[in-house]
């Protein structure tokens, strides 16, 4: 399973990047407004550190205006992957893009009926949003584990992105139902690593090794 970083803020990207592990970014108006730096200049910094797709979101409704803002930001580097919502309008958008080669990211998607049009969009990638559909009384992971039954009885192409991730049990549960990726803010993705049995670990075979007087670098 690929791991995107959901988030605008480069210190995080960068200590991400440097584990070796972050497959891609994605962002949305809201992280973008929160990072409070330049739209074109932030999105352009990100995409320089990562070589993986990096989402950027079209804020346009209509479907002309979206191809002009997907023009502009497509423009900024060779790995932006258009982010688009899930409307006809989006769709719309979304097929033009993919027919011409660029990758699309389609968002804000809540119903396995919503990523069935998606995949005939031609979408790079699906965004289920996990998080808010738990919040509001559904059951996010059974929507992945639908989208996933869907996709394969079709042999659809397009990777579900297990989107509005809040914490390790979605990764784990993404993982089981074989979502293509996830993206999650950085601290989830710093909590992937935590294991008390791994500190107790650590902090046990320290202490036996001092008692040696031993030092590896001599
Ligand atoms: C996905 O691309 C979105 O940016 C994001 O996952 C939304 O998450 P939220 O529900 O925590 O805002």
């Amino acid at each position: 399973m690929k791991f995107f970083a959901d988030t605008a803020e480069i210190a995080d990207i960068r200590e991400l990047a440097e584990t070796g592990l972050l497959d891609g970014v994605t962002t949305n108006p809201s992280l973008i407004a929160k990072s409070g730096r330049d739209f074109m200049e932030v999105t352009k910094e990100i995409c320089a550190i990562v070589d993986g797709p990096v989402s950027a979101e079209v804020v346009a409704l209509d479907h002309e205006t979206m191809m002009k803002e997907a023009d502009v930001l497509r423009r900024l580097a060779d790995n932006v992957c258009i982010k688009v919502p899930l409307t006809i309008d989006g769709l719309k958008t979304c097929k033009a893009l993919t027919d011409d080669g660029t990758m699309v990211n389609v968002t804000l998607c809540f119903s396995a009926n919503q990523a069935l049009l998606a995949a005939k969009a031609g979408a790079t990638f699906v965004s289920p949003f996990v998080g808010r559909h738990d919040d509001n009384g559904f059951d996010g992971m059974e929507l992945i584990e639908d989208i996933r039954l869907i996709y394969d009885n079709y042999d659809y192409e397009t990777q579900i992105l297990v989107a509005s991730v809040r914490h390790v049990t979605h990764v784990l549960e993404s993982a089981k139902i074989g979502a293509d990726v996830m993206t999650a803010p950085p601290k989830v993705i710093k909590s992937l690593f935590n294991h008390v049995l791994t500190d107790k670990g650590i902090e046990g075979f320290l202490k036996d090794w001092e008692a040696t007087g031993q030092s590896i670098l001599r």
